[in-house]
């Protein structure tokens, strides 16, 4: 495939079948025999009306739209999907930490047994839980994981959090202290793990690497030192915490970005205080922001499809979560309209900064401690 090489964002090329818009301009390298670009690409594939990201390394392409499945459990989790794999999604984003890659594995197994579908049709994120970030431990996390998800590979394997705690080698939850603080392991070595993500790749394991909730510098420091950059970075991201900084050091960087809880994750709350006995002082209700209820009356769509719209037209792959059929159809249903700049406009008018921030993880009581904790100040503002 030629790649087209322009400078605007609303640039369409049409080559052998699909249309390519180049998201940034920039050289061509060559990496380990690999062929890289280091500009991100958005492709319409014609079988799919749904774009895709091409990543900066190892020719990956990573869908716009994935679904998300935090807090889905077995049943849940197992409609959800074969739901989402009828209504056209292509991409699914779990973690070691969600406890349900046994679940999703056994529906992807029945999906490629059945002749539906083909592996490399598929796009799969999975991640490094918190208690592993150590180099001698990356290997065996990814190797559990592809066991349960009964899969050789992933397309994308994440660092899930910059910062580490001990866990119980059992059950893999963390350990915490008599007065309920979480064990931190403050000597996690982020450069010295991010180099054994980097071997996963070159042993086939995986065909990209990335990081999540990294701040700038982390994302920084990471990159400086790789051999194989970090190809996603998958933070919070929506309507009240837009991120604009850390997207342009990543569009800068050619890294893509992945929001999660784009809708603003409803449902949060109860689970911290559930889980965790914690909760937000101000739980938002983006989703019954009035301007974004007025811009879904005016395009005639879900108050979520406006939310989740705003996020790819600037480029931004999201991953809603949702067990509800319908809402599955829509949080896809994104291709046949466009906000229009005013609109845009009114929906970046909504940025909180750091105050609109949900996943501070102050649930892990103590975290602020961690030497990699990358919310800095955090404790102090709330
Ligand atoms: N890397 C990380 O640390 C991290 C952290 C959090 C999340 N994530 C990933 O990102 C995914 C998405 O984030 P999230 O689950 O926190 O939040 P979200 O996708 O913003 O919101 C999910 C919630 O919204 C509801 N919902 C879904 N579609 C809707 C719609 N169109 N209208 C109204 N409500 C809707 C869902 O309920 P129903 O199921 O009833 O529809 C669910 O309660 C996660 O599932 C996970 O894969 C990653």
């Amino acid at each position: 495939m030629r790649l087209i090489s322009v400078k605007s964002l609303t640039v369409f090329g049409k080559n052998n079948g699909t249309l390519i818009e180049a998201v940034s301009n920039s050289s061509t390298t060559f990496h380990n025999g690999t062929f890289c670009t280091s500009s991100l690409e958005k492709i319409h594939n014609n079988s799919s009306r749904v774009p895709y990201i091409k990543l900066s390394c190892g020719n990956v392409q990573m869908p716009i739209v994935g679904l998300g499945t935090w807090k889905a459990q077995r049943d849940e989790v197992q409609n959800a999907i074969n739901v989402a794999l009828e209504k056209g999604y292509r991409h699914f984003d779990t973690a070691f930490n969600y406890n349900n890659e046994e679940d999703i594995g056994d529906v992807l197994k029945k999906w490629f047994d059945s002749g539906k579908g083909k592996r490399e049709d598929l796009f799969i994120t999975t991640k490094l839980p918190n208690c592993g970030n150590r180099p001698k431990d990356v290997e065996r996390f990814l190797k559990m994981s592809l066991d349960r998800l009964k899969l050789s590979y992933v397309d994308l394997y994440l660092i899930h959090m910059p910062f580490s705690f001990f866990c119980n080698e059992s059950n893999f939850t963390p350990l915490t202290n008599e007065d309920g603080t979480f064990c931190l392991d403050v000597n996690n070595d982020l450069i010295g793990t991010w180099k054994v993500m980097e071997q996963q790749v070159k042993n086939g394991l995986t065909r990209a690497i990335g990081l999540s909730n990294f701040n700038a510098e982390q994302v920084q420091r990471v990159y400086d030192s790789a051999e194989i950059k970090p190809t996603v970075l998958q933070v919070e991201m929506h309507a009240y915490l837009q991120q604009k900084e850390l997207r342009e050091l990543c569009k800068k960087l050619n890294i893509a970005v992945t929001a999660y809880s784009p809708l603003g994750s409803p449902g949060a709350n109860t689970h911290f205080s559930t889980k965790y006995n914690y909760s937000l002082a101000d739980f938002p209700d983006i989703l019954g922001h009035p301007t974004v209820k007025e811009l879904a009356e005016k395009y005639k769509k879900s108050a979520g499809q406006v939310l989740l719209r705003h996020l790819i037209q600037q480029d931004v792959i999201v991953i809603p979560k949702s067990a509800n059929p319908d809402r599955i159809k829509s949080n896809i249903d994104l291709f046949d309209f466009e906000l229009s700049a005013d609109d845009v406009e009114k929906l970046n008018a909504l940025d909180k900064g750091e105050q609109g921030r949900i996943f501070d993880f102050l649930f892990f009581k103590g975290v602020t401690k961690h030497p990699e904790y990358p919310f800095k100040g955090r404790e102090e503002e709330k």
